[in-house]
């Protein structure tokens, strides 16, 4: 057996969610972890104190960093999450760890109930295998229409973005003005790399989902995220059925 076919094996280390933590990996990580903090705090100044700021937190390796960086801080930035009804058991647990490390309930929004058993009732409980119009249609209604409420009287909102994650991803910045939500966008780790979210995670003993060992880079819901092969990208794994283009449930639309 190869070293690549051995690496695929459940159980087996991924070398991804475990960096060498070098000597300079760890200043390039210190350096990025304060420069993202100082971007939080000035946020906080900004929008903070009526409550207008909002961090939405999929549970991902990206917004576990986030997520330690404002709990263990307590910077008063509202943490929100939106349950699909779809997600991993895995994310689950790891939902109940954060509560548990951060000594926190988190503000998780569901999608309308009624919206949800229509769209069933019509087209099927996997619908979103059938076409990218059915797969859009479901992404609507379990995450855009709750998102909307969520950010309901925001004025900006952070996330975890980063623009080596995909093609559509490419030259985020640092803040941004959403033009499709209205309102302003904060993506502090836009510029991190992946081992540099991980050597955070790591340094912190930060706890994350379960399924980024079994090469899972990027999750969400549980049919439409599967584990990727070594050299894929990062994003391959969600929507796999479909062209990369298209590879965006409608969180993060670029307009224009
Ligand atoms: S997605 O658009 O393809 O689903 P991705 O999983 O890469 O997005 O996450 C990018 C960012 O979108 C996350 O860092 C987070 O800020 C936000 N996000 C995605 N899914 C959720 C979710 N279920 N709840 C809250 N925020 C989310
Ligand atoms: Fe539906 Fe899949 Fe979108 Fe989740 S990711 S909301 S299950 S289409």
């Amino acid at each position: 057996m190869n070293a690549s076919v051995s690496l695929l094996r459940p159980g087996a280390g991924n070398p991804a969610t475990h960096p060498q933590l070098t000597d300079a990996l760890r200043a390039r990580v210190g350096a990025k972890a304060a420069a993202a903090q100082a971007l939080l705090r000035e946020a906080v100044a900004e929008f903070g104190s009526q409550g207008e700021l909002a961090f939405a937190n999929s549970f991902g390796a990206e917004d576990m960093v986030l997520t330690d960086l404002i709990l263990a801080n307590a910077l008063p930035i509202e943490v929100f999450s939106l349950d699909t009804g779809r997600l991993p058991a895995e994310t689950y647990t790891l939902i109940g760890e954060v509560e548990r490390r951060y000594a926190t309930k988190l503000k998780i929004y569901f999608p309308d109930a009624t919206a949800v058993e229509t769209l069933v009732r019509s087209h099927g409980i996997n619908a979103f295998y059938d076409s990218v119009e059915l797969r859009k249609a479901c992404c609507g209604v379990r995450k855009m229409e709750p998102l909307r409420r969520a950010l309901a009287g925001k004025k900006a909102w952070i996330t975890g973005l980063r623009a080596a994650q995909s093609i559509t991803r490419a030259g985020l910045p640092l803040r941004e003005f959403d033009s499709a939500n209205g309102l302003q966008k904060l993506n502090p780790l836009s510029d991190w790399t992946e081992a540099e979210v991980w050597a955070y995670i790591r340094i912190n003993e930060v706890p994350y989902n379960a399924l980024h060992d079994q090469f899972y880079p990027s999750i969400g819901c549980a049919p439409c995220t599967r584990a990727i092969a070594v050299g894929e990208d990062v994003r391959a794994g969600r929507w796999w059925w479909e062209n990369p283009e298209s590879k965006e449930c409608g969180l993060h639309v670029k307009e224009g």
